[in-house]
C-alpha cells in the first residue's frame, strides 16, 4: 500500500497510511515520510504495535539518536524503568508502580505540562521525537501541538523586525521554577545552566521561518528579566491561540512523530493517581544550532 497523508488540522499535522513501523523502510518511504514532516511538522501512524528495539530502530531512519546521558532530567539512571534510547513519560517508577505523588522526579515531570520544544535547552535542540502509546488513561492525556511556523507568519511585520534578532536563553531550571519547583541541587542547577538559542529559526529544507519558544525560555540577551518574561508569555499566548493548535487524542498504538524545529507540544491532564499512562519516547538529535554559545 502506498504511503498517503490525510491533513487532521487546517494548518498542520498529518496522519499517515501504509507504513508499517515495525519493519525497516526502503529509501523512497523514509523520504516520503521526512517530506510529510516538512509539510505537516507532526504525523501520527495508527495501529503501531512496537517494541522499544523496534521504535528505535524506527527512529533511527531519520537521523542519530540524542545522546542518552546528556543532562535532561533529574532522574538518576539506576532508577529509569526503560533503557538506552527509551525516555519515559510514563507515571510509573522502576518498579511499574504510579509514582508518588510527593516525589521529585514526578514534580520534575509535571513541568511537561508547559508548552515547549524538546531539548530547546541543550546546544543542539533536537530534531524529531516519536512518542509511542503503549497504555492509556481513559480519560485525558491528550498532546496538544502548536504551529510555530504559522504563529511566525501570523506576527505583523513590526513584531517580525522586533523578535528577528533576539537570542534568549533556555534551561529546566526556568521552566520548573513556572510550576514552583525550584528544589534543585547544585548539582542539577549546573547541569542545567541556561543555553543560548535564537528566537526565530529558520527551516533547513523549507527555508520557513518560525518561533523558537519554550516554558525553558526564561530570559533575553539585553532585556531585563520582567521585561523578558512578559514577552516571552505574550509571544507563547499568540503562538497557542487555538487556531494554530492540534490536540492529539490517543488511541492504543499511536505513534507521534513531531518536528521540534518546528512546533511546541505540552502534555495534558489525566487521572495520574488511579490510572497508568505509559508513553515512551524516542528523539533525534538536531543537526545544527541555532547560535553559538558564548
Ligand atoms: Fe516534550
Amino acid at each position: 500500500m502506498p504511503i498517503a497523508i490525510r491533513p487532521l488540522h487546517p494548518v498542520f499535522a498529518g496522519e499517515v497510511s501504509g507504513v508499517d513501523c515495525t519493519k525497516p523502510l526502503a529509501r523512497d518511504e523514509v523520504a516520503a515520510i521526512e517530506a510529510g514532516m516538512d509539510k505537516y511538522a507532526v504525523l501520527v501512524f495508527r495501529d503501531q504495535d512496537l517494541s522499544d528495539a523496534q521504535q528505535i530502530a524506527f527512529t533511527r531512519h531519520f537521523g542519530e539518536l540524542e545522546s542518552y546521558h546528556l543532562p535532561g532530567h533529574i532522574q538518576k539512571d539506576p532508577d529509569k524503568r526503560l533503557g538506552p534510547g527509551m525516555a519515559d513519560f510514563s507515571n510509573l517508577d522502576k518498579d511499574g508502580n504510579i509514582i508518588s505523588a510527593e516525589d521529585r522526579v514526578w514534580f520534575f515531570k509535571l513541568g511537561d505540562r508547559l508548552w515547549h520544544s524538546d531539548s530547546s535547552f541543550r546546544p543542539v535542540p533536537a530534531k524529531y521525537s516519536l512518542l509511542s502509546g503503549r497504555v492509556l488513561p481513559s480519560w485525558g492525556a491528550n498532546t496538544e501541538f502548536a504551529d510555530m511556523r504559522a504563529a511566525y507568519d501570523a506576527l505583523d511585520e513590526r513584531a517580525k523586525a522586533e523578535v528577528e534578532p533576539l537570542v534568549c536563553l533556555h534551561s529546566l531550571i526556568y521552566s520548573r521554577e513556572a510550576i514552583g519547583f525550584t528544589e534543585l541541587s547544585d548539582e542539577e542547577r549546573a547541569a542545567f545552566r541556561p543555553i543560548r538559542q535564537r528566537l526565530v529559526r529558520t527551516h533547513p529544507v523549507t527555508g520557513r521561518k518560525s518561533l523558537f519558544l519554550a516554558a525553558h525560555a526564561g530570559a533575553i540577551e539585553g532585556w531585563t528579566i520582567p521585561e523578558a518574561r512578559m514577552f516571552l508569555r505574550d509571544l507563547t499566548e499568540h503562538a497557542t491561540q487555538r487556531e494554530f493548535v492540534y490536540s492529539h487524542q490517543w488511541r492504543l498504538n499511536d505513534l507521534v512523530m513531531w518536528d521540534n524545529r518546528q512546533t511546541m507540544h505540552r502534555a495534558r491532564r489525566f487521572d495520574d493517581r488511579n490510572e497508568v499512562r505509559d508513553v515512551r519516547r524516542t528523539t533525534l538529535g538536531g543537526d545544527a544550532a541555532t547560535i553559538e554559545q558564548v
